[in-house]
């Protein structure tokens, strides 16, 4: 064996334009936190970076919660945060399922000890507020889990009312927002979420690691109620709390509470790069303005659907409960699987394209505009890429008439 190390080229990945269901483009300033120098979780002005976090997700969440905090790790690491810790074994966990991630919610809620139950409906569809309330009133569930917008099936649950309908059965209301917030509304507060979870790299235009969460005192309470604190590092006199140990160390909620609050208990070593990042993505969004922002999100996305059926394709999904950042359509016959369409559109035109899971694996395409990605330039050239690969894979439109229906869609906006 040589002695000289094996080391590999220096990092030089392709230019690509990240249109797929996420991660998408990470905004330049967002890249630029990130290279900041890092300081430890004990440092006076790192904590108030931290307390700026809070300040700054609080108006992204639209809510006075208190407890709004990171978890370090992709947005499952928040999901399994908020889950590990809300649900006690036994607990009656009810996860309605329209696409991949009512899976996932359904899975870390058993992982967690629960009694996880679930409704279904055909991907691509979502649920009425009637159905949400017949399945409460049938499983009786201390927590419903459900996701805001499923990028498996681009479409939206509408939640304006589930709130509610939770409250009146004494039930708590967990959200899965990662591929909804920034681009979707989502009221915490007015909307009567008990617990909401998000990621940076779909609207928010960040990178995959950290995942924002919020949560309400009611909550707090429940989880302080199985607080034990790591030997190592409580005060001497530190009595447990009665309830459950957590089964996660990484994902306790009330270890994570005192590591972000007054005490600044230490837990983990925070992901400084991350928080950084975390920290930009919401300035740059609140620049913006949460309502500018989503009506961005609506008229990129308005303007791709133009164009898309323009070209003669055919729009997937509920086409009243779209997300506003994620467009579903069938792949036509003549491309197969679509696989080669993507591949060419990644290869030709540098241009990432996604299909989707299970039942839509090969059955659709999913292009994302979300975040910095979600801009006129960008739809303009997925569009005109897709007609001149489609055209190669025996799909023929009328030249143009995809860039032509987005164009006049803005010029009439
Ligand atoms: C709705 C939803 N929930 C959860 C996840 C999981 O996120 P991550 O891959 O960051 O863990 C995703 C990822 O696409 C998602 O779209």
């Amino acid at each position: 064996m040589s002695n000289r190390p094996t080391l590999f080229e220096e990092l030089d990945p392709e230019p690509r334009l990240l249109m797929g269901p996420g991660p998408v483009d990470v905004y330049p300033r967002v890249l630029r936190a990130m290279s900041t120098a890092l300081q430890g979780q004990f440092d006076p002005q790192f904590t108030r970076y931290m307390d700026q976090v809070q300040v700054l997700y609080r108006q992204v969440f639209e809510t006075s919660n208190q407890q709004t905090i990171l978890i370090n790790g992709t947005a499952r690491a928040g999901i399994e945060a908020c889950l590990t810790s809300i649900i006690r074994p036994g607990d009656t966990v009810l996860a309605p399922i329209f696409g991949r991630f009512g899976h996932l919610l359904k899975e870390i809620a058993m992982r967690s000890g629960a009694n996880a139950v679930s409704i279904e409906t055909e991907w691509g569809k979502v649920f009425t507020a009637d159905e949400l309330e017949t399945a409460i009133k049938k499983y009786k569930p201390a927590v419903v889990a459900i996701s805001q917008g499923d990028t498996s099936v681009t479409v939206k649950q509408p939640l304006k009312d589930l709130g509610e309908i939770c409250k009146r059965h004494n039930c708590i209301l967990y959200v899965d927002a990662t591929a909804s917030l920034g681009g979707n509304a989502l009221p915490v507060d007015e909307w009567g979420i008990d617990i909401v979870s998000a990621g940076l790299q779909k609207c928010l235009s960040g990178p995959p690691g950290s995942s924002p969460i919020s949560f309400n005192d009611q909550i707090a309470a429940r989880v302080l109620d199985r607080k034990h604190t790591e030997a190592g590092i409580r005060a001497p006199g530190t009595r447990d709390a009665d309830g459950p140990i957590i089964q996660s160390n990484y994902f306790d909620l009330p270890m994570l509470m005192d590591y972000w609050g007054p005490d600044r208990l230490n837990h983990h070593t925070e992901s400084a790069s991350m928080l950084y990042a975390a920290r930009e993505c919401a300035r740059i969004l609140l620049e913006e303005g949460l309502v500018a922002c989503q009506h961005r999100h609506q008229q990129t996305s308005a303007a791709l659907r133009a164009g898309l059926v323009a070209m003669g394709l055919e729009l997937f999904g509920d086409q009243n409960n779209l997300m506003d950042n994620v467009t579903g359509i069938y792949i036509p016959a003549s491309c197969g699987n679509g696989a080669a369409v993507r591949s060419d559109m990644l290869n030709d035109f540098g241009i990432e394209i996604g299909t989707s899971f299970g039942p839509l694996d090969g059955k659709i395409w999913r292009i994302g505009t979300m975040g910095y990605v979600c801009r006129k330039s960008n739809v303009l050239r997925c569009l005109s890429s897709l007609e001149a690969v489609l055209r190669r894979h025996g799909f023929k439109s009328v030249p143009g008439a995809g860039v032509d229906a987005a164009y006049a869609l803005y010029q009439n906006a």
